[in-house]
């Protein structure tokens, strides 16, 4: 079944897909989607300026269109390896019409992570199945640099049901107020079943704990949360 999720996207049930469709409008898309997405943008490259250093390795997982990196090479004057990875030869194609080079990963599937001296993941452990994902994290956690940080950015569930409830509900209506119709908010969260498997806040620290990262909090709004993760000797 067809459903239109956005103006100009048309997804499928339980189907959400970053395909050639979602891809050219994809940053239009996340910025009304996401609450206070420009913001986060910022603090992905803020928190570089701890972290790195000259040609120190940068990752972007789930680097989708390129924006993030973009922001980041554009913000230091120092040589980075900068890498991205993401599993959508779309977003790739179209990070490219912005001149950024995003490498073919799936980060479900074991690949060739160097050492990297800090990381963003925003928006993109929550595709991730539940195993999947804490398969990434200790690979990350291993080839993170002593003293490296990562920012992660998830969507999270309510810490109770009532929580959840009502945040659900402020951020349907903080959609509609972005300009998505009734029926596009619904068919969004009906092509997302299956998809995404978001999970509270204490279950996130659950996991970074027991892998050995610190954390902080440092970015929430809505149901969307922002750690800063790190790793110390
Ligand atoms: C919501 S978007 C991320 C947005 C981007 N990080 C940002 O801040 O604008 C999620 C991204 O993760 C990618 N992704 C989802 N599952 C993946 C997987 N298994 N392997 C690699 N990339 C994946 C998608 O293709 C998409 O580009």
């Amino acid at each position: 079944m067809k459903l239109h999720t956005d103006d100009k996207i048309i997804s499928r049930q339980s189907n959400w897909v970053f395909d050639e469709h979602v891809a050219p409008e994809f940053d239009k898309h996340v910025r009304k989607s996401v609450p206070n997405y420009v913001h986060v943008q910022e603090l992905a490259e803020t928190f570089s300026d701890w972290f790195t250093y000259p040609n120190s390795t940068v990752i972007d997982f789930g680097a989708s269109t390129g924006e993030t990196l973009r922001r980041i090479k554009r913000r230091h004057s120092k040589a980075l390896n900068l890498i991205g990875y993401d599993n959508s030869q779309a977003m790739i194609n179209q990070a490219k019409t912005k001149g950024v080079d995003i490498t073919f990963a799936d980060l479900e599937k074991p690949f060739v992570l160097p050492d990297f001296s800090y990381a963003v993941s925003l928006y993109t452990l929550q595709f991730l199945r539940p195993y999947a994902r804490n398969a990434l994290l200790k690979r990350i956690y291993h080839c993170l640099e002593n003293c490296g940080g990562m920012f992660v950015v998830e969507k999270v569930l309510g810490s109770t049901a009532q929580m959840q409830d009502i945040l659900q509900q402020l951020y349907w209506e903080m959609k509609a107020k972005n300009g998505f119709s009734s029926e596009q908010i619904i068919n969004k969260a009906k092509a997302l079943r299956g998809c995404m498997y978001p999970k509270t806040i204490s279950d996130n620290e659950a996991e970074f704990t027991a892998l050995g990262f610190n954390f902080e909090i440092v970015f929430k709004e809505s149901q969307f949360c922002g750690w800063l993760l790190t790793k110390s000797l």
